[in-house]
């Protein structure tokens, strides 16, 4: 028997009637696409965020990218402006900044938290610097007081990429409610996830969503009429009315997260593998449970001798990536390094007290 990831199949067994009947609500009623199972999510999205707003999409790289393009449509960021991005993110925050004609520069993370490093980013920052894309990866939120003030004293636009941390809190705050706007991907094996794609664009500035909603519908605002060179990106009605039940279980699902972290960092003990420091476990919804260890290929394959499936997030960093051979000479040691050492183990809602045991007492016992 192999102890999954995440085990989708078991998340969604586990909550089989409430999703089949907000599915069957949906084929029952004729309307499947820009309807009231939209509205209804983006309202009840925006006030657990706690934002004024929220615009449904097509998933979260389009959510980013509609940030982008609504500022430039706007005359807040022009061709060329560059934009601060943690270099260890997914490959998604990077696209969403070059597709826009934008110019990502890569920030180092600090090694104890995964997330930006404030003393690291204000060395990038220039005359053509307009924007922050901050990453709350892992289910960590990246924010310091440092940080924002330094976004503020450099008149910095904060963009977050929310896509791995719906529900994450800061000073009472939600993530996707302290930057200017935000991005939300609800892939289903986020920890709110749709039965496919969807995302969503949180933010209080109405002009940014009028702007948001025509470019996500053509470029129109009114119908026949096109007021810029716009895409087709919508969360279908299905999909709004299974997050909208699925967000009634975030706090508890991300509760259990947390409970599972605690217990793996009380309960792991191994001198080759480095477990999350303290930084790292508060403000944490825990989307991701990363170990770093120089043998991390040995220590996947021991795991999965042992019937536990692991995850590397994320084996190559995007400059070295193909797409991007241009960044290929760039030094950023400590990115390579969590590049090169961070293995995700399991931790989902779904997983029972003996997995956890198991996770732990194996990771524990190998030796490398
Ligand atoms: C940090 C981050 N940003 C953006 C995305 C893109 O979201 P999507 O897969 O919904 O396009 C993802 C996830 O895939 C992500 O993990």
């Amino acid at each position: 028997m192999m102890l999954k990831y995440f085990d989708l199949q078991r998340y969604t067994a586990q909550h089989r009637e409430q999703l089949q009947a907000a599915v069957s609500r949906v084929v029952d009623s004729g309307w499947y696409l820009l309807g009231n199972e939209v509205k209804a999510f983006e309202n009840a999205y925006a006030q657990y965020i706690g934002t004024a707003h929220c615009v449904a999409c097509g998933n979260g790289l389009d959510a980013l990218s509609l940030i982008f393009k609504a500022y430039m449509e706007r005359g807040l960021l022009h061709p060329g402006d560059e934009v601060l991005v943690p270099a260890n993110t997914y490959i998604a925050s990077i696209i969403s900044i070059t597709s826009s004609g934008l110019m990502p520069v890569l920030v180092e993370p600090h090694l104890d938290t995964f997330q930006i490093d404030a003393q690291q980013m204000v060395k990038h920052v220039g005359p053509r610097t307009k924007a922050l894309l901050i990453v709350h990866l892992y289910g960590k939120c990246a924010f310091t007081n440092e940080l924002l003030s330094l976004c503020s004293e450099h008149e910095l636009l904060v963009i977050e990429d929310n896509a791995q941390a719906h529900g994450c809190l800061w000073n009472d705050k939600r993530t996707g409610s302290v930057g200017h706007a935000a991005a939300h991907s609800f892939y289903p094996g986020k920890n709110l996830g749709a039965l496919g794609d969807a995302g969503g664009v949180t933010t209080n500035d109405e002009v940014l969503v009028g702007i948001i909603r025509a470019i996500a519908n053509y470029g129109s605002n009114k119908k026949y009429v096109f007021q810029y060179v716009g895409q087709n990106s919508r969360m279908d009605e299905v999909q709004a009315a299974v997050l909208s039940e699925k967000l009634k279980w975030l706090d508890q699902d991300n509760q259990r997260r947390t409970a599972i972290a605690q217990h793996y960092v009380e309960g792991i003990s191994n001198e080759n593998i480095t477990l999350p420091t303290r930084d790292y476990l508060v403000n944490n919804v825990f989307h991701i449970f990363p170990v770093l260890c120089a043998q991390r290929e040995k220590l996947q394959q021991e795991l999965h001798q042992r019937g536990i499936e692991t995850i590397i997030h994320y084996p190559i960093p995007p400059h070295k990536q193909q797409c991007y051979s241009h960044w290929a000479q760039l030094s950023l040691p400590i990115t390579e390094r969590i590049h090169n050492e961070e293995l995700s183990l399991p931790l989902n809602p779904t997983m029972t007290d003996d997995e956890v045991q198991l996770v732990i007492s194996q990771v524990s016992d190998i030796k490398l």
